[in-house]
């Protein structure tokens, strides 16, 4: 139950706790979100898996706590979109040397969508994107390579290219339970004295509480 550590299963250096590997000001990570890759290193996260990231947009990433993130998961960033504004795809505003330029007409290269936001409790599959813009509710499920473009509402599953609901996690009573007691922010020993009722179901037991 130490948020602070890297490697939290002492035999496994796949998989990290998210927030101390990210070292980035843009980018905030809430305790307890894993990240785990079999690819290439998980401490290289920032590197790998949050693209087109650039300071110019100064778009931020933040991701709640709890949250299980699959290998090859990506997080893409406006910088990715050449404005489509422009009457050619080419995004000559980059170019500032050859193309001669200025600087500052660089932002207006590419449409600024804004923040990604992960919600808490949320699971996301093996090698889904996560596009810019998109807000993600707590205790989603993003499926197996989803493309998610549009906000995922709380306990929704979705999959698919352009992700779509699939189904809810719970009926919608469960969910407004989870919602009220937001268990991710009880202190970490709550938690564990209660992970029996978390794993098995129990919502009236937990709530009562
Ligand atoms: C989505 C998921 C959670 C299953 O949820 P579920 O509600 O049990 O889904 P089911 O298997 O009953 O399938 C329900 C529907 O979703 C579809 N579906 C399942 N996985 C899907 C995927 N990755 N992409 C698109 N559609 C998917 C099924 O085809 C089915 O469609 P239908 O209703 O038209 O027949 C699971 O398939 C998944 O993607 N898990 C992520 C696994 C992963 O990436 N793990 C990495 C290690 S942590």
């Amino acid at each position: 139950m130490n948020p602070n550590l890297i490697h939290p299963r002492s035999q496994d250096r796949q998989t990290v706790y998210l927030k101390n590997v990210v070292n980035d000001p843009t980018i905030e990570v809430g305790d307890y979100t894993i990240y785990n890759d079999f690819v290439r290193d998980p401490v290289d996260f920032v590197t790998n898996n949050v693209l087109y990231h650039y300071p110019i947009n100064q778009e931020r990433l933040i991701i709640g706590k709890f949250c299980s993130i699959a290998c090859g998961a990506k997080f893409m960033f406006t910088s990715g979109n050449h404005a489509l504004r422009s009457l050619a795809t080419f995004p000559f505003g980059i170019f500032t040397d050859d193309w001669s330029v200025p600087f500052p007409e660089m932002t207006k290269t590419w449409d600024n969508r804004g923040d990604i936001i992960i919600g808490n409790d949320v699971w996301i599959g093996f090698e889904a994107i996560i596009t810019q813009g998109v807000t993600i509710g707590d205790g989603a499920i993003i499926a197996t390579r989803a493309v998610v473009t549009k906000d995922v509402p709380p306990y929704t599953i979705v999959g698919g290219v352009p992700a779509k609901p699939i189904r809810k996690r719970f009926d919608d009573e469960t969910i407004a339970k989870l919602q009220k007691t937001a268990w991710w922010n009880w202190p970490a020993e709550k938690i564990r004295d209660r992970l029996d009722m978390i794993t098995e179901g129990r919502i009236d037991e937990l709530v009562g509480e």
